[in-house]
């Protein structure tokens, strides 16, 4: 299997929440533009500890004159990201990407509806931002649910602000916004949405994306919803990310999330 490996520098890497952070890395402008709902690999150069690369999704990508950067948002929860957030300005990490598939950005829809919890907003916001380039939300209107658990961990607001769509906040405790489950926000709205013209992208806990499909089971919406499991490869050699999918005649197949997804049809996973 093929791995793009680029070696880049970081040049910031600031906590931006509690135990969230933002990473900034410089690199060689071969790397090819990635599509909203790619991810990449990343693992520190040089080191052996921890050993496998982490996945995370790409939040923005900007093409300066004589690089390009590329941002990452990213949740401190254990021995890889704890490192990742100690790391300063100039270290050399390895970059492995862009990977997988990526939303598909239909053209002919009305709505387009953006739901996300937690860090799902960093594929989210960069689909956000690649409608709004791409005049996509013209023709269209954007819509973005954004949910967490409380105030502090609700981030990415003040990117979304800088989009021209319409956007609606909530947590679970009622700390800022709405008080309740961003898949509840949104399912209060539904019925302003025709299934012909809405096409639905989520990302966010699997327990989140598992209510979403319960909301949309049985009805018409379109739906992509990008997947987070554990990786070790990234590149479809370990199948260590499959997911189990649904195949004709009640059959269940499986399919990896980082070479076949990580996004795919709500309808096509079976959520367990
Ligand atoms: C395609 C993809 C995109 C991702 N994008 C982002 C992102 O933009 N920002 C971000 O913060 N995280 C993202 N993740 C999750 C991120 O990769 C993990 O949080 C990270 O690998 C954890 O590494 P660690 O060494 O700190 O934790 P570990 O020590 O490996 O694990 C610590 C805890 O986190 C859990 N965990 C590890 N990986 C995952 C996972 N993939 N999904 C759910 N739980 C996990 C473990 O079960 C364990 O409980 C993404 C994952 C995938 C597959
Ligand atoms: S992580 Fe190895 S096949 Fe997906």
């Amino acid at each position: 299997m093929k791995k793009n490996v680029y070696i880049g520098d970081i040049f910031k890497n600031e906590e931006v929440a509690q135990d969230c952070f933002l990473m900034s890395v410089a690199l060689h402008s071969s790397f090819p533009d990635p599509q909203p709902g790619q991810f990449v690999m990343l693992r520190i150069s040089g080191i052996s500890e921890p050993f496998l690369a982490r996945p995370f999704s790409i939040y923005s990508f900007q093409r300066e004159r004589a690089f390009c950067r590329i941002d990452l948002l990213y949740q401190v929860v254990g021995k890889g990201t704890q490192i990742l957030a100690g790391l300063i300005k100039a270290t050399q990490v390895e970059i492995i990407g862009p990977l997988g598939n990526g939303f598909d950005i239909p053209q002919s829809y009305v709505n387009l509806v953006l739901i996300a919890g937690g860090m799902g907003v960093a594929p989210l916001s960069f689909l956000a931002e690649d409608l709004q380039k791409k005049a996509c939300s013209a023709s269209s209107k954007v819509y973005i649910y954004l949910g967490a658990k409380n105030s502090e961990a609700l981030i990415g607001v003040d990117k979304i602000k800088k989009i021209s769509c319409t956007a609606a906040i909530c947590t679970d405790d009622g700390s800022k916004g709405e008080k309740g489950f961003v898949t509840q926000l949104f399912q209060k709205d539904l019925k302003n949405y025709k299934p012909e013209n809405t096409s639905i992208f989520a990302c966010g806990p699997k327990e989140m994306l598992k209510a979403l499909a319960r909301i949309l089971r049985g009805t018409k919406y379109s739906c992509q919803v990008s997947l987070e499991e554990r990786m070790a490869c990234g590149v479809g050699a370990c199948l260590g990310c499959a997911v189990p999918v649904k195949q004709a005649k009640s059959a269940i197949g499986y399919k990896r999330v980082c070479a076949d997804g990580p996004v795919f049809d709500i309808n096509e996973i079976v959520w367990k």
